[in-house]
């Protein structure tokens, strides 16, 4: 993956900035960043996974023969960070909709900013494949970095990680922690503000997903 830091990508992708400034907007009610967070998984899904191994096996259409590509290798698993990467996830499951899905509950502590897991449902032949894990925000990086932890724990093949925003400070966390896992965001934002909230960022992803703020 390309990009100014190594590991970290941002595409040029017209379509995906212009659904990102609509979900940042604070007008935008909880049905609309619903689907605009799926609309974002399903172009940062395909673009996360672009250079998956390829192969070749012959086929017929209604017309001949041919030798047509396909992947490789299995599907990846998508991995979805409670809450606000269910939101992502239903975008990235219209690209692979045959991807067995894992679930990965972590919450963090509004005043240490600790990120704590409470909910690991991932599928039993995750050693058989990669991952994609998927969570909107990677503020500090703490809740990404735990449930990457546990992926590479499952056995996952490979990792890649999928945000809608990053902050430099969870980049550089994460490059720490993981440098071996490619990392694609929609945008990366100036900084953390000092209640860990991405600036300019969309707010608290998992409260406008679920509309319980
Ligand atoms: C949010 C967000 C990430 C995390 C990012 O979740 O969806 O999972 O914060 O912050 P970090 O990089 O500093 O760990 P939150 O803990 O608010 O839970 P929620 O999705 O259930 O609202
Ligand atoms: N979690 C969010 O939902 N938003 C942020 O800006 C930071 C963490």
């Amino acid at each position: 993956m390309s990009g100014s830091l190594s590991n970290f990508h941002v595409p040029r992708h017209t379509l995906l900035r212009a659904k990102l400034t609509r979900l940042r907007r604070k007008e935008t009610d909880s049905a609309t960043f619903r689907r605009l967070l799926a609309e974002i998984g399903a172009i940062l899904a395909s673009e996360a996974l672009r250079d998956l191994p390829e192969t070749t096996g012959t086929i017929e259409t209604p017309v001949s023969r041919m030798e047509a590509p396909m992947l490789a290798g299995p599907e990846p698993c998508l991995v979805a960070i409670l809450r606000a990467g269910l939101g992502l996830l239903d975008g990235a499951r219209m690209v692979l909709p045959d991807a067995p899905v894992g679930h990965l509950g972590m919450v963090r502590d509004e005043d240490t900013l600790i990120a704590s897991e409470y909910v690991v449902r991932l599928p039993k032949d995750l050693a058989q494949r990669g991952a994609l894990v998927l969570d909107p925000m990677l503020a500090t990086g703490g809740s990404a970095i735990q449930a990457i932890h546990r992926v590479k724990q499952a056995g996952a093949l490979y990792v890649r990680f999928a945000c809608v925003v990053a902050a430099p400070e969870g980049v550089a966390a994460m490059q720490a922690a993981h440098p071996d896992v490619p990392v694609l965001a929609a945008a990366l934002d100036e900084r953390l503000n000092e209640r860990g909230y991405i600036v300019p960022g969309l707010g608290d992803a998992g409260d406008r997903c679920f509309g319980t703020e």
